[in-house]
Formats: C-alpha cells, structure tokens, sequence
C-alpha cells in the first residue's frame, strides 16, 4: 500500500543515504550502521551506481576504462542506473516495511555532474524530479572531510584509483562544497557530521542522529 502526502509517496520502511567525498569512510560506515540497525527493524544495504542486475551492468559501462562519457551521457548513465535500483530495489523493500541504507544517491548527481562537471544544476533537478516523481530519502548523512587528507585515504587503497579520485584536487573542492551547499538547502533531511575521527567515534556520531530521527520508529 501506498500512502501519498503532499504529492510524495510514503512507504513502511525508512530510506536512509550516506553522501559524501571519496575517502570519507562511507562503507564502514555503513557496515556499523546495519550492524545496529539489523536488531531492531529489516534492513538492506546497498549502493550507487549499482545496487540491482541492471544498476550494476551500468556502472561497468560508467566505469569502462576505453570510454570518454561526455558529462551529460554519463550523468544520463547515472539517472538510468538509479531509476533500475528504485524499481527493482528500493522501492520494493520499502513498500514490504524493509528498511535502505544506500551509499550515494540523487545528491552524488548533484555534487559531481552538477558542481563537478559543470551540468547545469536546475536542469539535473528538474529532470530527476520528473523521472523520481520527487523521491526522497528520509535522511541522508553527509560525511565531510577536508579534500587532501580524503584523497590520501584513497591513496592507500588496495582496490586501486577509480575514474573520479583520479581528478584533480579542485574538482574534489568542488564536491565537497557542493554537498555542503545541498545540505543547508533542507536542514530536516541533512545531517553533516565530520568524518575526520576515528571509525567508533564516527559511528557514535552516526548513531546519534539516527536515534534522533527515528526515535518513534524502533
Ligand atoms: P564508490 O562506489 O566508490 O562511491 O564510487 C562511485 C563513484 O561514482 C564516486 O566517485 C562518485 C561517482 N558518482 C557520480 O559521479 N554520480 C552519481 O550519481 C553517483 C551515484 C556516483
């Protein structure tokens, strides 16, 4: 069943995302938060691009080291991933009750393709409003970090340097302050939480908002 308010669809189960630049430590993150959550109500994880058979075929194609996207083709590419997961994914666990955490969503489109590649951000908006019929998270943490010390993080990665941490520092100053201009926009969705601690301290942090948030839930 679905209940609609104010022109959004309201589903049982809570949609949470964690946003943030590479290095902040999302998966972790992530991995703690299920971890606590898994004891009182369902819950799934999952991530951006990808998450469903055909969201992750897409993310290949995103990926694909002998391909140049143009910033438009490969925001198109992300949308297309993302409208996938919600049909296959996420918006059926929600409707059962079933509880999402998602690495990235919507807002990653905005801060790279819109603040990092330049794509105008109204046009992103207005297209992703339309296609997602304004689907929203219920919450979405950012975490932050100053750009150098994340991108030294993904340095030391074993699974090696992808597409994005390949750019330049500026363009990583570019998303970060475009995540943070997001999250003022809506101060009751958006929780920026300094990601520059050690991971129990950070997952307290976490843990705290979340607890705040949906007391009345658990
Ligand atoms: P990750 O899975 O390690 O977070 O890598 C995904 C990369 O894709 C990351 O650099 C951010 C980027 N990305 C976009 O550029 N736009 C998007 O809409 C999403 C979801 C991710």
């Amino acid at each position: 069943m679905e209940l609609v308010i104010k022109n959004q669809v309201m589903f049982k189960g809570k949609f949470i995302t964690i946003e943030g630049c590479e290095g902040t430590g999302k998966s972790t993150q992530i991995k703690l938060l299920e971890k606590y959550l898994k004891k009182k109500i369902k819950i799934k994880s999952t991530r951006e691009p990808g998450g469903s058979l055909g969201g992750e075929q897409i993310r290949k194609l995103i990926f694909k080291k002998e391909e140049d996207w143009s910033p438009l083709t490969e925001a198109l590419l992300h949308i297309s991933a993302r409208n996938d997961h919600l049909e296959k994914i996420i918006k059926p666990n929600l409707k059962k009750g079933i509880w999402i955490i998602c690495d990235r969503f919507r807002d990653s489109t905005t801060a790279y393709q819109g603040y990092g590649n330049d794509l105008k951000l109204n046009v992103l908006e207005l297209m992703q409003d339309s296609i997602f019929n304004k689907f929203h998270p219920d919450l979405t943490i950012i975490l932050d970090m100053d750009v150098k010390k994340c991108l030294s993080r993904v340095k030391k990665r074993k699974s090696g340097i992808q597409k994005y941490e390949k750019m330049n520092i500026n363009f990583h100053k570019k998303i970060r302050n475009g995540f943070l201009t997001i999250a003022k926009k809506n101060k009751k969705r958006y929780y920026i939480i300094n990601a520059d601690q050690n991971q129990l301290e950070l997952n307290n942090k976490i843990l705290k908002v979340i607890n705040k948030k949906f007391k009345k839930n658990f």
